[in-house]
C-alpha cells in the first residue's frame, strides 16, 4: 500500500532557483537562505520518498486568463521547465507516476472533489524551485513528481478548509493505491509577499511565523483564516499560503514538526519552510 510519510512546505522563489542556476549559493545574500535548506537535502536523501505529490500554482506560465483551473492534477508521464520569460530553467524534466496520478484524479473526482485532468503542461518556478531546494542539481530528478496545481493567481481562489479538505481527500486517494511507495506531499508558496501596487514589498514576519506555530500548535485556526485576512496581513501573493493547507491537511493530526527555516528577505518574500513527519 503506498502511504503519506511526511510533509514539506517552502516557499518557491524564482530567484533562488536562478540562485543555484548561476552558482551563486556560496553569494552572502543567498547562503543564509541556502542554509536554512541543508538539513532537508541530507533529510530527504536519506527518506528517500518515491514520488512527492506536489501541490504549487502556476503563474500564467501553462494557464491564463483563458483558462483557470481551481484545482489540477498532471497526468502525462512527464513535464518539462517552461519557458517564463528568460529561457527554461536549466533542470531536468519532472517525471509523473502517471498510474498514481490517475488514481488519484479518479478518487478525488469520486471523492467529490472535481479535478481538472491535464495531459500536456510545462511546470514554472511553483514547482521546479523546491525541488532544486531540497534536491539540489542532480542530472534527473531521483522522485517521481505529480503536480497538484492550484489557481491562487486570479480570484477567486479556494478557501483554506476547502484545501484542507482537499489534502484529507488525497490521504485517502493515497491510502487506497495498491502499489507500496513512500509518498510526500509538499505544499509550496508564500509566505507574505505583494509583488505590485503601492504596498508591494510587504513583509510580515510575526504573521508568518505564528502561521508556521500554528501547523502544529493549532492547524485549526489556520483552516478558518479568511482570504481578507491574507490579503491585509501577508499581501496579495500571502495567499500562496492556502497550498500549504493541502499538505497539512493530508498529514492527519498527528505530526512532528522535524525542522524549520524562515529568512527575510528573499526577493520580495519572507522565505519559510518546514519539514512535518507524519505519525501513526
Ligand atoms: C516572487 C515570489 C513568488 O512566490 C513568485 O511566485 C514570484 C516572485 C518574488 O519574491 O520575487
Ligand atoms: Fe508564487
Amino acid at each position: 500500500m503506498a502511504r503519506i510519510t511526511a510533509g514539506v512546505a517552502t516557499s518557491h522563489v524564482p530567484l533562488l532557483g536562478v540562485g543555484i542556476d548561476q552558482g551563486k549559493m556560496d553569494d552572502p545574500y543567498f547562503k543564509p537562505i541556502y542554509e536554512g535548506y541543508e538539513w532537508s537535502k541530507k533529510w530527504i536523501a536519506e527518506e528517500k520518498p518515491d514520488v512527492i505529490i506536489l501541490v504549487y500554482n502556476d503563474h500564467a506560465s501553462a494557464f491564463d486568463m483563458n483558462l483557470i483551473p481551481t484545482f489540477a492534477i498532471g497526468c502525462a508521464d512527464e513535464f518539462q521547465p517552461a519557458d517564463e520569460g528568460w529561457g527554461p530553467r536549466p533542470v531536468p524534466p519532472v517525471k509523473n507516476h502517471a498510474d498514481m496520478a490517475w488514481h488519484i484524479a479518479q478518487s478525488l473526482i469520486l471523492d467529490e472533489f472535481d479535478m481538472t485532468i491535464i495531459n500536456q503542461m510545462d511546470v514554472d518556478h511553483g514547482l521546479t524551485v523546491p525541488l532544486s531546494l531540497l534536491y539540489g542539481q542532480p542530472e534527473a530528478w531521483p522522485v517521481k513528481v505529480i503536480p497538484l496545481a492550484v489557481n491562487v493567481v486570479t480570484y477567486p481562489p479556494p478557501s483554506g478548509n476547502r484545501c484542507w479538505m482537499l489534502g484529507e481527500a488525497i490521504a485517502r486517494a493515497v491510502e487506497s493505491f495498491e502499489e507500496d511507495l513512500n509518498v510526500q506531499i509538499w505544499g509550496t508558496g508564500g509566505m507574505s509577499h505583494q509583488l505590485q501596487g503601492p504596498r508591494a514589498g510587504l513583509i510580515n514576519a510575526e504573521w508568518d511565523q505564528k502561521f508556521l506555530d500554528d501547523l502544529t500548535a493549532d492547524p485549526e485556526r489556520l483552516r478558518h483564516i479568511p482570504h481578507i485576512e491574507y490579503l491585509r496581513e501577508t499581501g496579495s501573493e500571502g495567499i500562496e499560503m492556502v497550498m500549504w493547507l493541502i499538505m497539512r491537511g493530508a498529514l492527519g493530526p498527528n505530526i512532528k514538526e522535524l525542522h524549520r527555516h524562515f529568512h527575510v528577505p528573499a526577493s520580495n518574500t519572507a522565505v519559510g519552510h518546514i519539514v512535518l513527519e507524519k505519525e501513526a
